[in-house]
């Protein structure tokens, strides 16, 4: 589906951001001694110098958690009056109650509509596509998207392909209407012919956790990184382009590129083809690794904090990832309070 939704009457923004990752690092020096791997290897192939990992006691709502209360602080909005959470994620606490639902509760949200999404890496677009269209339409007021990972528990970490790749973390962001600008359209794409590229065997109702299945080593991410790489590298040129030619703009009105930090040469090829300067491209993946439906709301955060995300910036947001998914966003940042005062 695509969209250019800046007619829609009523602006939609993301008036808070904030990121949480577990204070353990694991860098690729870590993984020398782990598995038959090197950091020039790691740093080459994919751009990771070092990932977080949580506890073995934190789930994902526990990341979730003070990403949420930092987006919500920015927002000035009180967890009481949320009335839409949404929680991307394909690590979820456990299989039902939603981890949505489990943040609701420790947030203190006590009115809001709260369940999770999985669209893996793509999670945090979708989610934001879902937050947009109940806001636009006046279902919701004031929206939480969560983006939250704890892949390091569904890592096999004796396959050196994988378990150098993924880390842990959360992003937030509060989704509400705002003045002028906000989100001008959505590019959201599945392909699930792919699905079997990038995935967890078991543990779901395709086949349930066995003894067998532990043995096969079922219950962690399978991927053919190769194709993988030639999906991502594709949809992230093509999803980009379609969505700025939907919404009546060039890649040269982009002000800054905050892409799913799946591996920094899909990033690069991106920016290559799609022509981008490369000074607008937002990315962390050295310190984080790939946090999947994360990634592009701690990128966010860390714009934010940097100064990086001012009145009237234009954002262009695209991901990939299991499923397989795409999706890209395209928006003009505006601060919510500058809108608030002048009304
Ligand atoms: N250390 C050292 N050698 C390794 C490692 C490692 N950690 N992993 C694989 N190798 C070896 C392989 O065994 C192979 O050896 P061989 O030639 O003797 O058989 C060699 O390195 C090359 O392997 P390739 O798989 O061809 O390496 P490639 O350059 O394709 O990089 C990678 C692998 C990084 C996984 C790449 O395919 C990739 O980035 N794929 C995209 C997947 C991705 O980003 N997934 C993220 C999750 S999904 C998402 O976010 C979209």
């Amino acid at each position: 589906m695509i969209a250019d939704v800046s007619g829609n009457g009523i602006a939609v923004g993301l008036s808070g951001v904030g990121a949480y990752a577990p204070e353990r690092v694991l860098t690729n020096a870590d993984l020398e001694a782990m598995v038959d791997t090197s950091d020039e290897w790691i740093v080459t192939r994919t751009g990771i110098r070092e990932r977080h990992i949580a506890a073995p006691e934190q789930a994902a709502s526990d990341l979730a958690l003070p990403a949420a209360r930092e987006a919500l602080a920015q927002a000035r909005v009180d967890p009481a009056d949320l009335d839409l959470i949404i929680v991307a994620t394909a690590t979820p606490d456990m299989l039902f109650p939603a981890t949505a639902a489990v943040l609701a509760d420790t947030l203190g949200a006590r009115k809001a509509a709260a369940y999770d999404l999985l669209a893996g890496c793509t999670g945090f677009v979708y989610a934001l596509s879902q937050a947009y269209g109940q806001v636009a339409t006046g279902l919701s007021k004031r929206a939480l998207v969560v983006g939250a990972e704890v892949l390091s528990k569904i890592t096999n970490w004796h396959d050196r392909s994988t378990c150098i790749l993924f880390g842990d973390g959360a992003g937030a962001a509060v989704v509400q209407p705002v003045g002028d600008g906000g989100i001008a359209g959505f590019e959201l794409g599945a392909d699930g012919s792919g699905g079997p590229d990038l995935c967890v065997p078991a543990g779901g109702s395709r086949r349930p956790m066995s003894t067998a299945a532990i043995e096969e080593e079922a219950q962690f991410i399978r991927m053919n990184g190769a194709e993988v790489f030639r999906f991502a590298t594709r949809v992230m040129v093509t999803s980009a382009e379609e969505l700025l030619a939907a919404c009546g703009a060039t890649i040269a009105d982009v002000d800054l590129y905050v892409p799913h930090q799946a591996n920094k040469r899909i990033v690069d090829h991106a920016v290559k083809n799609l022509g981008l300067d490369p000074d607008k491209v937002l990315m962390n993946i050295d310190r984080y690794g790939n946090t999947s439906s994360a990634s592009i709301p701690i990128c966010l955060a860390e714009a934010q904090s940097a100064g990086r995300l001012e009145e009237g910036t234009r954002v262009l947001m695209s991901a990939v990832g299991a499923g397989l998914t795409w999706g890209s966003v395209y928006l003009t940042w505006t601060n919510r309070g500058e809108w608030e005062r002048s009304q």
